[in-house]
């Protein structure tokens, strides 16, 4: 029964930890998450290539000048409360801050400058 449980308590843990694996990785790895959240969530408005849609009024991501814009506390509060009066929806109830951070992070990585 002992034996048992310390088994238990390990699997707990080992699950635990791979459920924290991809927020705790480097910048790297938070680039394919920041990827994997845009294109499930994001990319049917903005693009899997974040260039936008004319049609949506979706902003090109990729352009340095929407870039120099925007700070990264605004597209934060964006991505949280979305834009009211645009299709644009909020995510603050659907995403973690963490989450958000990521999708900050990997919005920023879209500019063309960078490329
Ligand atoms: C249903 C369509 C739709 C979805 C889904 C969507 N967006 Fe948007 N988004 C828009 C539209 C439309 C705008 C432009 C709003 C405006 O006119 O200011 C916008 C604007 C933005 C802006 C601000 C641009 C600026 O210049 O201030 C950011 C940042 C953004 N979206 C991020 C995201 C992220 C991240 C996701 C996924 C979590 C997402 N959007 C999902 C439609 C969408």
């Amino acid at each position: 029964m002992t034996l048992f449980k310390r088994y238990l308590t390990i699997g707990a843990m080992v699950g635990f930890s791979f459920a924290l694996g991809p927020s705790a990785f480097g910048a790297a790895q938070g680039k394919t998450a920041g990827r994997s959240l845009f294109n499930s969530k994001c990319a049917m408005c903005h693009g899997t290539d974040g260039k936008g849609f004319p049609a949506l009024h979706t902003p090109d991501f990729t352009s340095p000048k929407w870039q120099a814009s925007v700070s990264n506390a605004k597209i934060a509060r964006v991505i949280a409360d979305g834009v009211k009066g645009t299709a644009m929806p909020a995510w603050g109830n659907k995403l973690t801050a963490a989450q958000i951070q990521t999708l900050v992070h990997y919005i920023r990585s879209l500019n063309s400058a960078k490329k």
